[in-house]
């Protein structure tokens, strides 16, 4: 078990012979920029669901979005992702611009700033976005509240048709007023229903 990027990093298979450091292959300092040591926690929740490779399918790529998720993200959103790896690690942007939707405009900021010096770039904006550590969790950036990210695991169950979702709320700053409070409550259940009603139902 070891500390990287403020997030606790463990393998639950006592016999495994993989190591965490090499496994990361740099993906820790890239999720260093966050700044999760000085996040605080703000709410989980956890729900079954069905075989957990089909579970997790959601995490991996934006091809189901305007359809699986039209009544609630909108049909306008992209279908199409840009992938960016580390060893078996990914972070997903966008490729189009849908009016609205912070995490679309990361790579028309990446145009934008491809050429100024790198103490001007906002890491903010650079970190929109799903990130995954493989295999089975994902890290995506949300705005109700305030700053903040779903970190999820998917879990296998005891059986192959079976898995269990763990969610994390993690906010760069706890809501400060009641106001925004109920904003990140609302964010983070309409996430959960996102997840259970239309992913996991559809997996
Ligand atoms: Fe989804």
């Amino acid at each position: 078990m070891i500390e990287r990027a403020g997030l606790i990093w463990a393998i639950v298979n006592p016999d495994t012979q993989l190591e965490i450091e090499p496994f990361l292959k740099g993906y820790d300092e890239v999720l260093s920029t966050f700044g999760f040591k000085d996040w605080k926690f703000f709410s989980k929740r956890q729900f079954k669901g069905p075989n957990w490779k089909l579970s997790y399918d959601g995490y991996l790529g934006y091809y189901h979005v305007p359809v699986l998720h039209g009544e609630t993200f909108g049909r306008d959103m992209t279908n199409r992702g840009v992938y960016f790896t580390w060893g078996p690690h990914q972070h997903i942007k966008t490729p189009a611009m849908t009016p609205g939707h912070v995490a679309t405009e990361t790579l028309g900021y990446m145009a934008a700033i491809a050429d100024r010096p790198e103490d001007e770039w906002d890491l903010e904006t650079l970190s929109y976005g799903v990130w995954t550590v493989f295999p089975c969790i994902s890290i995506a950036s949300f705005g109700g509240g305030g700053r903040g990210v779903m970190i999820s695991q998917v879990i296998p169950g005891e059986r192959v048709g079976e898995s269990t979702t763990f969610q994390y709320y993690i906010m760069e700053n706890l809501p400060a007023t009641q106001d925004l409070a109920e904003s990140a409550e609302e964010q983070f259940a309409f996430l959960q229903e996102v997840v259970e009603r239309e992913d996991i139902a559809q997996a």
